[in-house]
């Protein structure tokens, strides 16, 4: 996205005083030492201050990403973090139980698409940057019913897009130029990739393939054209497949762990040799927080781990990892390895290249494959209780129906 509403200068990063800028050190070093612990008082202060004011409204905070990324920003800054979440199947409060009760947690029950509430909650707290994580995001549910991917993914993204607008317009200086609006997206927006094709880049065509990724498509133009149109300071962020703690097990990593240890079936789609690109989820959450503080407005940053694996692949390291953490009496748990039916337009392979981000912003991702797949299969292992919380009723019925045919 090219620059109309380029800021005419630097914005303090968000979560950062403008003090991090300012060098008043003169090279005399007697000025220097006599300034130095007064400076360094008031910079302190002042960056307390500022960055305390700093709240950031965290929309689908309850889900597995953005529960994720609230955690690891109530750790690494001193943002007030709102979260507004309407706590479908997808949401659970419990991954949030260690901060229900800091003073710079706020939870908020709703809907993205309700106006009227996203308009009063902007005026309540004023945020200086709204990060975007809420939506419907699984593939097979998006085949099977798309109208609510359609509901939140579009329509929910527009009536925030909306909102956000009125509220940005009205803002003071330096606010309004400082004010950041992050949408996060997914690679699949840019549809499915041969064994030779190149790595999508930021400049790679849309063509999404299923119901959800093209609601992900069309929200994501809906955010470009906010900052075409109006000037508001959006990002977009367009990330590969995330793992890690708290994913709902709809998905394969955590499905596949859970299906292991119990001695299921682990159902694998067509033959296995569909590619995705892997990235743990921490890594994921600082490269947001990374775009959040120096990406470019108007700017889309493609996020991936650079790993890409077949499906089958990953699922016989899930096996060997149960196995390994908690051996099974009848054998392997590769022998319960079930080719099913493929899903409907099945992408065959997504790659990310991530070098913009990494040459202009200096992120890259920190896990790598083996570690993150270790200490996520170890987690699912350890957390009996979450597991019992989040399979409820309304999750044995989507795995009746969804793996019965
Ligand atoms: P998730 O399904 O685990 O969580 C989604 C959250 O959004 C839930 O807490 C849910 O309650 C909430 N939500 C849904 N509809 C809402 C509405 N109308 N109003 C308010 N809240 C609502 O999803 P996730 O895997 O954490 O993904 C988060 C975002 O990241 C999504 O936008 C997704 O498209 C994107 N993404 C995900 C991945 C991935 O691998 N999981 C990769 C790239 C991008
Ligand atoms: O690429 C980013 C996307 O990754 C995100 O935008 C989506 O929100 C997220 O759900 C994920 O989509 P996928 O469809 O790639 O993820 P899923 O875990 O559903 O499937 C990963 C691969 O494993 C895919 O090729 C389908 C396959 N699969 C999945 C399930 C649930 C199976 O073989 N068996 C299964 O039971």
């Amino acid at each position: 996205m090219g620059g109309a509403f380029e800021p005419k200068r630097d914005p303090a990063p968000i979560g950062v005083s403008r003090t991090d800028s300012i060098r008043p050190f003169s090279l005399n070093l007697t000025f220097y030492y006599n300034r130095l612990s007064v400076w360094l008082l008031v910079s302190f202060f002042a960056l307390s201050l500022l960055s305390m004011r700093d709240t950031m409204l965290v929309t689908g905070g309850a889900g597995f990403i953005g529960s994720n990324f609230i955690l690891q920003r109530s750790e690494a800054d001193s943002c007030t973090l709102v979260n507004l979440d309407k706590l479908t199947y997808a949401g659970n409060l419990c991954n949030l139980e260690s901060i229900a009760g800091y003073s710079r947690y706020e939870f908020v029950r709703g809907d993205i698409g309700d106006h009227l509430l996203v308009r009063q909650l902007l005026e309540k707290h004023q945020p200086a940057a709204i990060i975007h994580f809420a939506a419907e995001s699984h593939v097979d549910r998006s085949i099977r019913g798309p109208a609510d991917f359609i509901t939140t993914n579009i329509d929910g993204t527009f009536a925030l897009l909306e909102e956000t607008r009125t509220f940005w317009t009205s803002l003071p200086e330096p606010d309004k130029t400082r004010f950041r609006f992050l949408h996060v997206s997914t690679d699949e927006v840019y549809g499915s990739l041969g064994p030779d094709g190149p790595p999508f880049t930021e400049n790679t065509p849309y063509a999404p393939n299923s119901p959800y990724a093209a609601s992900k498509a069309s929200s994501d133009h809906l955010v470009r054209a906010y900052y075409h149109t109006y000037g508001m300071p959006t990002l977009t962020t367009n990330c590969s497949n995330n793992y890690g703690r708290f994913q709902f097990p709809e998905k394969l990593i955590p499905l596949m762990i859970l299906n292991a240890r119990e001695g299921k079936q682990l159902p694998v789609y067509g033959d296995g040799r569909n590619v995705r690109d892997w990235l743990y989820v921490e890594d994921h959450c600082a490269a947001i927080a990374t775009v959040l503080r120096h990406g470019r407005p108007g700017e889309t940053y493609n996020i991936g781990g650079w790993n890409e694996k077949p499906n089958i692949e990953i699922v016989e390291t899930i096996c060997d990892l149960v196995d390994e953490m908690g051996p099974r009496r009848a054998g392997s748990r590769r022998e319960l390895i079930t080719f099913v039916r493929d899903r409907p337009g099945h992408d065959r392979r997504y790659a990310m290249d991530a070098r913009k981000i990494e040459r202009e912003l200096g992120w890259r991702p920190k896990e790598t494959f083996e570690t993150g797949i270790r200490k996520t299969v170890r987690w699912y292992l350890e957390h009996e209780d979450w597991v019992r919380d989040v399979t409820s009723g309304s999750y044995r019925q989507w795995i009746a129906t969804h793996y019965s045919v």
